[in-house]
């Protein structure tokens, strides 16, 4: 190791101390500790050295939410929210958006390079040739109430789809991993759709093996008596934008569901399962239903700066589709998908709410009280105007969120599995309960 530099308390004692490394003075101790930092880290393991006694468990770190703690090491997806950057694989979103496919952004993701022409048609092959669920799922199916929400159904067929394959238990082969992913991206699309079949009271329509995946998925969500359904080229591109700007967002609450119910080895549909019930939260997956609440309450775009005081005034009313923990900019996701609402009201039409939302941004992003909070527009400010536009119930906003998310979820799974320095996920506590007391019978309470 390098000796370099001298921590200032140190300098008097001229105690050689390499560059690379944090110098922890224990007060209670007076005890000095040189910790290693990698990649603007230290491990927080190498804190439990930092003793008072030899029967002291050693110094931990608390951080609920883990808003300081990097839980693992990954090459999936990057983010830079101050510059409002985001890249999957290193390729930059707004090129992916603009040049690629959710599919070939699923293989990206999931196998770290962009596809040749080979491996594309046969990755866009499999996943359509495995489109099919078991015909017993239309029965469980059949068990929900006609007003379940679809995302419960959601994550109670996925689980159930995990039992049709016993196999997928085998986390360890890669061959079997790659065949439950190639099952979990395809059959998405068709419970997810069964679901909201399900829920309107139609004939579930069956995959079409000629379309693509967003314009399947489009054909098992709205054909009806027609012999053949035929999606509107535009909306099927938009769909497939909006699921490629879905795909993965680094170490997010569901993500981190998936890696820690996937690290004690689980099968992937029960993983799955688990983080799509984390994307079911209101604080997730559900921001932009809010959003179309929100424009709906304001009802016309007169009304939109009584609103803006109402946020401002600090009684508790957030300007929803605004703001994010990781992007203090633009939402890189947010610019694209304004752009693509344009192209979506152009073949269904111009919604409503647009004008509310489009002014409220105008206001918000000219007023001291947003600038100042770095509060921009994020995902969710346009994508649920689109939705809705393209005839999506608000139920199953989530749901088109999980679709894409399962090709990241995934990715993220395989990776926390190959990588070594993974365990079970287990987190630490501060125990601040009772202390030690004898039982005390019932009578005597
Ligand atoms: N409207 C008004 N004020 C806001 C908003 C908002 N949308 N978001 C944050 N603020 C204010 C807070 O009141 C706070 O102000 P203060 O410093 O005067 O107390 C300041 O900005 C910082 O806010 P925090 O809550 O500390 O920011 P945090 O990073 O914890 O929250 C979050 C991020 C949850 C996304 C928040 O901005 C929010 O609630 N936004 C609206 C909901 C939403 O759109 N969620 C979707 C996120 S994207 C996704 O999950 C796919």
């Amino acid at each position: 190791m390098p000796v370099i530099d001298l921590a200032p308390e140190l300098k008097s004692e001229v105690r050689p101390v390499a560059k690379d490394t944090l110098t922890i003075t224990d007060n209670r101790t007076g005890k000095q500790y040189d910790i290693p930092i990698t990649d603007g880290t230290i491990r927080a393991t190498d804190l439990r050295q930092i003793k008072t006694d030899s029967n002291d468990f050693g110094m931990m770190t608390y951080d609920p939410a883990f808003m300081n703690t990097a839980a693992c090491r990954s090459t999936i997806t990057f983010i830079d929210g101050d510059k409002g950057i985001l890249e999957y694989r290193g390729y930059p979103i707004e090129q992916l958006a603009e040049k690629s496919t959710y599919l070939e952004t699923a293989y990206l993701l999931l196998n770290g390079e962009l596809p040749n022409k080979d491996q594309l048609a046969q990755w866009m092959y499999d996943v359509t040739y495995h489109t099919f669920i078991n015909e017993n799922l239309k029965s469980l199916l059949d068990a929900f109430r006609y007003n379940a929400h679809p995302m419960g159904k959601l994550i109670a067929t996925v689980a159930a789809l995990g039992t049709f394959y016993p196999e997928a238990k085998n986390i360890s082969d890669p061959e079997c991993r790659q065949k439950q992913i190639t099952r979990l991206v395809a059959k998405m699309i068709t419970i997810a759709a069964f679901g909201y079949r399900h829920m309107i009271g139609q004939p579930y329509s069956y995959p079409d093996n000629d379309l693509s995946y967003s314009g399947n998925f489009l054909n098992m969500m709205f054909k009806t008596t027609e012999m053949k359904y035929e999606p509107s080229a535009a909306l099927e591109r938009a769909l497939d934008v909006l699921f490629i700007l879905h795909a993965d967002h680094e170490q997010n609450c569901s993500t981190n569901a998936m890696r820690a119910v996937g690290s004690s080895h689980v099968d992937p549909y029960s993983a799955v399962a688990a983080a799509a019930a984390a994307l079911y939260g209101p604080l997730h997956g559900g921001a932009n239903e809010e959003v179309i609440r929100m424009l709906t309450e304001i009802g016309s775009v007169k009304n939109v700066p009584a609103f803006i005081e109402r946020v401002k005034s600090g009684e508790g009313v957030r300007l929803m589709g605004f703001g994010h923990r990781v992007y203090k900019n633009y939402d890189p996701r947010a610019r694209i998908i304004k752009k693509v609402a344009y192209e979506v009201f152009e073949v269904t039409g111009k919604s409503p709410l647009l004008d509310i939302a489009l002014e409220l941004e105008r206001i918000a992003l000219e007023d001291d009280y947003f600038v100042k909070r770095k509060l921009y527009p994020n995902v969710d400010f346009y994508s649920g105007l689109i939705y809705q536009a393209m005839k999506f119930p608000m139920d199953m906003f989530p749901v088109l969120f999980a679709i894409p998310r399962v090709s990241g979820w995934l990715a993220q799974w395989q990776e926390m599995l190959q990588d070594a320095d993974q365990k079970i996920a287990r987190p630490r506590q501060i125990f601040v309960g009772t202390e030690r007391r004898e039982y005390v019978p019932i009578q005597k309470r």
